[in-house]
């Protein structure tokens, strides 16, 4: 496997495995990989001939307030997991590489980004489209493949990528989750013994709504309660957001026809957790 950090080198790599007609699946990461990363590996390893997994912790999608420098890193140990996987390169740039000095432009899909994780991450999404349109330029992958926890960045994605008609299929993969449900995230290493087992609610809340729809429920609203009643129970789990909403537009969702997504983001202790679950009728 080789380690590449500048961007003329991964173009390089690139631009020849396209010319030998190779597909390229590509996984965007943050680093730190847990089980969830590495199912994606495994999709990109069916799908394409060459896997390349990239890891940069991305200063601009952190707020002024977030953990962009407690964000948790191992880079050997992210290595060693991408050659289990087979992947052909890890593209790990420095910052100064992403955006270097005077770097200017944005990739915005405002209708999408300022719902939801939006309305207490004001320009997280802009700068993960931004972050993601340039490596999509770098890696020119033919298949990049996302997670459905982050429901909102793989819908945002999916646009930008429709929207300015990029050449790139965008894959997704089902939650991968905790022996208790808790959906697998980097930041789960935030918790504390008792945190980590309070945060089992989310999922028990996440089983109570469906629950509730198989019975009949179909409004939201009530849909959404059931949820903040659940978490209230749980003395350190805080709500940032619970909602019902459209699986497209992710506008509330009244009265539920057909399907509706139902997604929430709960701090506990120092994390901020986010998770999201279909909701059929
Ligand atoms: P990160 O949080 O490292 O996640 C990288 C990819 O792994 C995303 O597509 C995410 O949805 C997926 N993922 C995370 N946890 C998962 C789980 N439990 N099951 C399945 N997939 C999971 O998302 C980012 O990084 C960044 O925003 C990025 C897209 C790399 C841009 O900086």
């Amino acid at each position: 496997m080789r380690l590449i950090t500048s961007i003329p080198e991964m173009k390089a790599f690139s631009t020849e495995a396209r010319k030998e007609g190779r597909t390229i699946a590509f996984v965007p990461t943050m680093g730190y990989l847990h089980e969830g990363h590495r199912r994606l590996l495994i999709e990109a390893k069916k799908l394409g001939d060459a896997t390349i997994l990239s890891v940069f912790v991305n200063p601009s999608q952190f707020g002024a307030n977030e953990d962009f420098a407690k964000y948790p890193r191992d880079m050997e140990r992210d290595k060693a997991i991408a050659v289990e996987h087979g992947a052909e390169v890890l593209f790990a740039p420095e910052v100064f590489e992403m955006y270097p000095k005077g770097y200017g432009t944005f990739v915005d899909v405002p209708e999408l980004a300022d719902k939801l994780c939006g309305k207490s991450r004001p320009g997280h999404f802009r700068a993960v489209a931004t972050i993601v349109a340039k490596f999509f330029n770098i890696v020119m992958p033919h298949k990049a493949i996302f997670g459905l926890k982050d429901y909102q960045q793989w819908l945002i994605i999916k646009k930008m990528v429709k929207d300015t008609d990029m050449d790139v299929e965008v894959v997704a993969v089902e939650t991968v989750r905790e022996a208790d449900g808790l959906a697998m995230s980097s930041r789960n290493v935030y918790l504390s013994a008792s945190e980590r087992r309070a945060a089992a609610i989310i999922p028990k809340a996440m089983a109570a709504a469906r629950e509730a729809v198989i019975k009949g429920e179909r409004r939201g609203a009530a849909i959404e309660e059931i949820v903040k009643k659940i978490m209230e129970k749980e003395p350190s789990a805080v709500i940032d957001y619970v909602s019902v909403c459209d699986t497209d537009n992710l506008d509330g969702v009244e009265v539920i026809q057909g399907r509706a997504l139902l997604a929430m983001a709960i701090r506990i202790g120092k994390a901020r957790l986010i998770d999201n679950c279909l909701l059929s009728v």
